[in-house]
C-alpha cells in the first residue's frame, strides 16, 4: 500500500525527461541531463527500545581510542559522539531490490556507506519492514576478495574482516555499546520499472532493533549519491509541531528541484587532496560552506572569520549536516553567542551547571517566548550575501520540565573540530546540494505538503 502511494507520487511529482534503460545508461547518465524524483520526508525523534542511544556508529571514538595509523587520510569519518547524530533524523523511504521494497533509511549528508536494516530469519523479533534479501532478484553480497574489504583502504573507516562463509563483514559499536553488524552488499535503487541505478554497495545491517537505515549522501565515493551519479539532491524539512496529530512530510528531491529557480547558492569549499592530507582535523568528503558571521537580534557579533574556516589543521570548517540535530560552534564564536544571548535573556534565568544530553550547556527556566522576544531571530551569514535565519521561535528547544536549551551547542563538548549546521536550523528551507557545480543552495519554503 505504501509502495503504491509511493508510485503514484512519483508518477505525478516526477518530471523526468532522461529514459533509463538498464544499468549501461544509467552508469553513463550525464549530470546535465534533467532527471527529478520527489520521495516524502519526515523528521522526527528516533527512539528504539532496543538501542537507546540511537543510530549512533561511534567511529570517531573509535579511531580516536587508536592511533590513527594515517593521520593525514581523506576519511574522518562523520560520528560524533553524541546521541544527537540522527536523534530528530530526517527519514525518506527509498525502493530497494527488484521488486522494491520500501525501506526507510536515515538521510546523512554527514556520512559515507549507507545501509539497510536486512530481515534475518533466524531472530524471531525483527523489526518492521526489514529488507528481505531473499526476495530480490538483484541482490548479491560482496565477496571477501572485494578491494572493500580489505581492513585501512584508505576512505573507508569501516571495519571489516571476512566471515567464515567467504563474506565480507563489518561491525561497530552504537554510542551505547550495542554491536552492530552486517555484511557488504550490492542491491539496486529502483525508481520505477525503467530506471534504476546500477547496483550499489550497502551494508547490510543484521537485526539492530533499529527500523531505519542510514543513506549516506556525503562527498566519499561511496556515498549513495557518488556511487549512483547522483548530480544534485535537495530536501525540504517541515517544521518540528510536538503536537500534530499527522506528522509533517517535506520533501526530497533526487535530480531537479523544481523550485531551485528562488535559491541562493554558496560555493562549497573544497581543497585538493594533497592539502586536505595535510589537515587531520578536515573533513574532505563533508559539505564545508565558508560562514562569515553571526547576528543576533540584527546586531553583528565581534566573531573573527577565520573561526568560520578550517585552519591549517582542518579546525573550523563549516559544514551542513542533515544528520546533526543541533547547530555546534567552535568555542570563539560559541562563548560570544551565549554571552549575547545570556545579556539579553537575562543571568538569573540561566540554569546554572545544566548540560543537555552533554552538549548544550545554555539552558533556562522560563518561558520560550518571554525569552525569544528581547533576542529576536538569529541569522547565520554565509559568503555572498546568503542567510540561515533562525527565527526566534527556533533558538530554544524545549528538553521537558520547563527547561529551554539553546539549540546551539558547544563543539567542544560534542568532541569535534567544526562548526556543524544542524537539522534543526534548516526547517522550513530547501537546501540543495549541487553536486556538478559543487555548491549548496538555500531557498526560504513551507515545506510541509501534507498540510
Ligand atoms: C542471523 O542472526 C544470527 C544471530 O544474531 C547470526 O548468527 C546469523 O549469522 C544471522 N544470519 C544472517 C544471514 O545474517
Ligand atoms: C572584537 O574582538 C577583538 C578580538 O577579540 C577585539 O580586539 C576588538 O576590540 C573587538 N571589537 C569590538 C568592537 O568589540
Amino acid at each position: 500500500m505504501a509502495l503504491c502511494n509511493f508510485f503514484l507520487l512519483l508518477l505525478i511529482v516526477s518530471s523526468l525527461s532522461l529514459s533509463v534503460q538498464g544499468n549501461r545508461n544509467f552508469n553513463k547518465l550525464k549530470p546535465s541531463l534533467k532527471y527529478s524524483f520527489s520521495f516524502p520526508l519526515t523528521s522526527h525523534r528516533l527512539s528504539h527500545p532496543d538501542s537507546p542511544a540511537t543510530l549512533l556508529p561511534s567511529l570517531v571514538s573509535a579511531t580516536r581510542r587508536k592511533p590513527n595509523p594515517n593521520p593525514g587520510s581523506l576519511n574522518k569519518p562523520s560520528a560524533y559522539k553524541s546521541s544527537f547524530k540522527y536523534s530528530v533524523a530526517l527519514i525518506v523511504s527509498l525502493p530497494i531490490g527488484t521488486p522494491p521494497q520500501s525501506q526507510s533509511m536515515v538521510l546523512d549528508t554527514g556520512s559515507q556507506l549507507s545501509w539497510i536494516q536486512c530481515h534475518n530469519k533466524t531472530v524471531a523479533k525483527l523489526p518492521p519492514a526489514s529488507f528481505d534479501p531473499s526476495l530480490s532478484s538483484t541482490f548479491s553480497v560482496l565477496p571477501c576478495n572485494h578491494p572493500l574489504c580489505k581492513p585501512r583502504i584508505p576512505d573507508f573507516t569501516l571495519p571489516t574482516d571476512c566471515d567464515q562463509n567467504r563474506l565480507c563483514h563489518y561491525s561497530y559499536f552504537y554510542a551505547d555499546g550495542t554491536l552492530a553488524e552486517g555484511n557488504l552488499v550490492r542491491e539496486k535503487i529502483t525508481f520505477s520499472r525503467l530506471q534504476s541505478t546500477p547496483p550499489l554497495i550497502l551494508g547490510c545491517a543484521r537485526d539492530t532493533g533499529a527500523a531505519e537505515g542510514i543513506l549516506g549522501m556525503n562527498l566519499g565515493r561511496l556515498s549513495f549519491s557518488s556511487q549512483a551519479k547522483i548530480s544534485k539532491f535537495s530536501y525540504c524539512v517541515p517544521l518540528r509541531r510536538k503536537l500534530a496529530k499527522v506528522p509533517p512530510v517535506g520533501t526530497f528531491y533526487l535530480g531537479e528541484n523544481p523550485y531551485s529557480g528562488g535559491f541562493r547558492y554558496v560555493d562549497l569549499l573544497t581543497f585538493d587532496r594533497s592539502q586536505s592530507q595535510q589537515m587531520p582535523n578536515f573533513d574532505a568528503a563533508a559539505y564545508t560552506v565558508v560562514m562569515e558571521g553571526i547576528r543576533i537580534g540584527g546586531k553583528r557579533l565581534n566573531i573573527s572569520r577565520a573561526v568560520f574556516r578550517p585552519d591549517p589543521s582542518g579546525a573550523g570548517q563549516t559544514m551542513i549536516d542533515s544528520g546533526t540535530e543541533y547547530t555546534f560552534l567552535m568555542e570563539d564564536a560559541y562563548v560570544k553567542v551565549r554571552e549575547e544571548i545570556v545579556r539579553l535573556v537575562g543571568p538569573s534565568k540561566v540554569k546554572q551547571g545544566y548540560v543537555y544530553g552533554g552538549a548544550l550547556d545554555l539552558c533556562f527556566n522560563g518561558d520560550p517566548v518571554a525569552m525569544g522576544r528581547p533576542i529576536g531571530d538569529v541569522v547565520l551569514e554565509m559568503e555572498k550575501g546568503v542567510e540561515i535565519v533562525v527565527e526566534k521561535e527556533k533558538v530554544f528547544t524545549d528538553v521537558g520540565s520547563g527547561v529551554h536549551c539553546l539549540s546551539i551547542g558547544r563543539s567542544q563538548l560534542l568532541g569535534v573540530e567544526s562548526n556543524i549546521i544542524g537539522n534543526v536550523h534548516q526547517q522550513n528551507l530547501w537546501v540543495e546540494f549541487d553536486l556538478v557545480n559543487r555548491r549548496v543552495g538555500f531557498g526560504r519554503a513551507e515545506c510541509n505538503m501534507s498540510a
